[in-house]
């Protein structure tokens, strides 16, 4: 799960003093890092949250030096609707957990803490059914710990790494992931258990160093699916799919409005969103950029089942695109939470796009952008005024400090 830049952490411990607090429905919450608003009331959790968004614009608002650049960024801000539209489901509705192996214990890592892991029993953010079916793997993965020992990062040895359990709310299809170092025959047993159990199953493998729940795929049976409005989407073992569907439908019939011409979908993933906006009459084409090949394996399946033809689809890092010739009209972007940055945001301005939709779970990250912009829309498009056109937030992350925001940028 994402977790909180240190000095936004001292902000949101600041602004939870002020609510009052109610008894969390999980037994894990004092000890597990997951989900840091569990006792507070989903109604309050949203005003917090809006005054987080003001306190983050107060911070980057102070730290812009530029007298000119900060007037023009606090005309641009001002404008926009603070209000988050709040989720329709306050728990059990992560599309994926990932949960590590380590000192016995399987579950999330403890607060505050890198090295200890909480061994859960129960995760509210997730679907129950698919929960328990984990829960009698993880009975048969504890008895046979001494055959297939957890990993230990330090002294980089054990063999069982992460279990990563994702989920589809509208098909009700689900899949569990084992990473490991190394094979061992046996574990053919928990695999197969697994396969009675959960409509897919899957074997990475991870012998390196690095800490993180992924791997080369070994073994899978398949992939499940999640339906999104009339849109259906596979989702693999490794493919990035949106956190919380029943949100994410929202934020896509908003870029679908807003959507015309010829699009490009940069940060595209599995073409998601690509997919959804090429159902409009008024758009004529959309490219679908990533850079994972991972992804652009699943959205070539995402066309296949949605019929559709308007998509192209382009493995290719972002930076490397602008290089070319293009002519668009609009630039959808969903980038990681470390936003566009600087070169990049230079680049992108240099095309001369007139619409830009900008889709984010970093609101940080997306103001600096809104700076740069700022700051280069003077070299490349000195004619045009940045007019904000729709701004949005959606609590895509209930119990936590996070959610997700949706710009649309107009040069005009
Ligand atoms: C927040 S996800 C959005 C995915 C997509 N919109 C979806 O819903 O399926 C960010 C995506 O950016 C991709 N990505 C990260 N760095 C990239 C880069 N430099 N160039 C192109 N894609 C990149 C990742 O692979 C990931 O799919």
């Amino acid at each position: 799960m994402i977790s909180l830049k240190k000095k936004n952490k001292i902000v949101v411990d600041k602004l939870m003093d002020e609510y009052e607090k109610i008894i969390p429905k999980c037994p894990h919450f004092e000890k597990c890092g997951g989900c840091l608003f569990q006792n507070i009331d989903y109604k309050n959790q949203i005003l917090l949250k809006e005054k987080l968004i003001e306190s983050l614009i107060t911070k980057k608002t102070n730290k812009i030096f530029d007298n000119e650049i900060k007037k023009e960024f606090l005309e641009i801000i001002e404008g926009i609707d603070l209000k988050i539209k709040d989720s329709k489901k306050e728990f059990r509705y992560r599309t994926k957990i990932e949960m590590v192996c380590n000192n016995d214990q399987i579950g999330f890592r403890e607060k505050n803490k890198f090295d200890s892991v909480v061994d859960i029993k129960d995760c509210y953010l997730f679907d129950e059914k698919t929960f328990k079916k984990f829960l009698e793997i993880k009975k048969d993965i504890i008895e046979s710990i001494k055959e297939f020992p957890f990993y230990d990062l330090k002294k980089h040895n054990g063999f069982l790494r992460y279990i990563i359990i994702r989920k589809g709310y509208q098909t009700d299809e689900d899949m569990i992931t084992f990473v490991t170092n190394g094979y061992i025959e046996n574990f053919w047993r928990i695999i197969d258990k697994s396969q009675k159990i959960f409509n897919q199953v899957s074997w990475l493998i991870n012998t390196t160093y690095s800490d993180v729940a992924k791997g080369e795929e070994f073994f899978s049976s398949g992939n499940i699916k999640e339906k999104i409005g009339e849109n259906i989407y596979s989702i693999s073992n490794s493919s990035f799919f949106q956190s919380n569907s029943f949100v994410t439908k929202d934020i896509y019939d908003d870029i679908k409005h807003f959507s015309k011409g010829q699009v490009i979908d940069l940060f595209g993933g599995t073409s998601t969103i690509g997919l959804y906006v090429a159902k409009k009459d008024e758009v004529s084409e959309v490219l679908t950029v990533d850079i994972l090949k991972e992804n652009i394996e699943i959205a070539q399946l995402n066309k296949e089942e949605n019929k559709d033809s308007k998509v192209k689809l382009l493995l290719k890092d972002a930076k490397d695109f602008f290089r070319e010739e293009h002519q668009y009209d609009t630039l959808i972007i969903d980038p990681p939470r470390t936003g566009l940055e600087k070169k990049l945001v230079k680049k992108i301005l240099s095309k001369k796009i007139n619409r830009f939709i900008y889709m984010s779970c970093n609101f940080a990250t997306f103001l600096d952008d809104i700076e740069y912009i700022i700051i280069y829309r003077k070299e490349f498009l000195q004619d045009k005024k940045i007019k904000i056109n729709f701004f949005k937030a959606y609590d895509m992350f209930p119990q936590t400090p996070h959610f997700e925001t949706l710009c649309v940028i107009d040069f005009i």
